[in-house]
């Protein structure tokens, strides 16, 4: 190889220092000490991460894709649960909820709803947040009979505006895709959908959103 040639594609991708060496670095010990120049900083790591939450959440949605115990793996029935809203003409924010709504059960084994509704919340509607937060009573509904648990823990929710649109999620794509004989879409037709739903300006945190 001549001494002209172009870097190696190992050599051409930045490292996390790398990054972290073109952000600067911050000066204060305690944030009361923090100068306008701190701030700049600051808001270049908070809006780093915004722009790596996409990928962060598709690396736990392909970690679902290691389940063995399940009928079909969890990252499959995202992809089911997705590829079924596509199918029927949901719009992109709810494709997008359908194919994120399981990826907070390793850091909220408890409260799996309200990991992945807190992470989505800035960037989708109330009615979706609601949605993913109170998803897990609604499944009840549909198994807890068949396997001695109560199934009408979600009656306690009837009154809300968003009880049809959580009970019509779970019943039409969330239930039903535990099918191994059904075709779904690759994760890569739902990529750039993920993207576009998560793509927002930081603000700083009680200036417009959180
Ligand atoms: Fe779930
Ligand atoms: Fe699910």
């Amino acid at each position: 190889m001549s001494e002209t040639s172009e870097p190696t594609p190992s050599s051409a991708v930045p490292t996390p220092a790398d990054a972290a060496a073109a952000l600067g670095k911050m000066h204060f010990r305690k944030m009361d000490d923090m100068s306008r120049e701190d701030f700049a900083i600051l808001r270049k790591v908070h809006e780093q991460n915004l722009a790596q939450l996409p990928d962060l959440l598709l690396g736990l949605l392909k970690s679902l894709g290691g389940d063995e115990a399940y009928p079909v793996d969890r990252l499959t029935h995202s992809l089911q649960a997705a590829t079924r809203a596509h199918r029927d003409g949901r719009d992109e924010e709810y494709v997008v909820v359908a194919l994120l709504h399981d990826v907070g059960e390793a850091l909220g084994p408890l409260n799996h709803g309200e990991v992945i509704a807190s992470v989505l919340h800035p960037f989708i509607s109330e009615a979706n947040y609601w949605l993913l937060l109170h998803h897990p009573v609604f499944q009840t509904y549909f198994y807890g009979g068949a396997v001695g648990i109560n199934p009408n823990g979600r009656e306690v929710y009837r009154s809300s505006p968003y009880f049809e649109h959580t009970a019509e999620f779970c019943a039409k794509y969330d239930e039903v895709s535990f099918d191994r004989d059904y075709r779904h879409e690759p994760l890569e037709t739902f990529i750039p959908m993920v993207r576009r739903v998560l793509s927002k300006k930081w603000t700083p945190p009680g200036q417009g959103q959180g």
